[in-house]
């Protein structure tokens, strides 16, 4: 069945928080970490509401989401999750272009993304780089920093 992308909505909320969770445990992160990580891992309906949260959908069924936050023209990449049961299907590749073509819509240069170290070689297959590393938790884990640089468009000049 063919996958859609649509925009989350309030409703979505419990079904989104719920693949934040699988997908993170997909790692085999110890749960005491996936405790941790809790509130980093649900989404609310304020946030559906208040940023760009976008969802990939199968019939009526989510198989998995994005989100994004801040503005002018950098991003940050709060949540790429897609469920465990559609992991490697190519979800995730229909999620992170349908991104790049709604911050390219947006003028936006920059998206950073501090990522799973499991999921660094999927963002650098799809065309991010490293950038460094930032401070995560708990104390001493650090995540790999990755930037996507969106160049500019030039405006079509008419007649030529
Ligand atoms: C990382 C994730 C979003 C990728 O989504 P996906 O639907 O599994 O990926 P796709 O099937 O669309 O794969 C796209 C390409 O990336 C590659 N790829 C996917 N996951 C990868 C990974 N973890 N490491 C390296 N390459 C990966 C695939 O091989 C594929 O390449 P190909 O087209 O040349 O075969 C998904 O696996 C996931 O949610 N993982 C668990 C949670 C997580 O870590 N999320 C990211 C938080 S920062």
């Amino acid at each position: 069945m063919a996958i859609r992308i649509r925009r989350a909505r309030s409703a979505d909320t419990e079904e989104l928080t719920r693949i934040a969770h699988a997908a993170k445990r997909f790692w085999g992160y110890p749960e005491k970490w996936i405790r941790l990580w809790k509130p980093d891992l649900t989404v609310t309906s304020e946030f559906v509401r208040n940023q760009v949260v976008f969802c990939a959908v199968r019939g009526s069924t989510i198989v998995g989401f994005y989100a994004l936050s801040g503005d002018g023209q950098r991003r940050e990449l709060e949540h790429m999750w897609v469920d465990p049961e559609a992991i490697g299907a190519g979800v995730g590749r229909l999620l992170f272009g349908h991104l790049l073509r709604h911050l390219r819509r947006q003028g936006v240069t920059k998206l950073m993304i501090a990522s799973d170290p499991n999921a660094e070689g999927f963002y650098r297959k799809l065309g991010a780089r490293r950038a460094g590393s930032i401070a995560s938790r708990p104390a001493g884990r650090r995540l790999p920093l990755l930037v996507v640089d969106l160049p500019p468009r030039r405006s079509a000049c008419r007649g030529r």
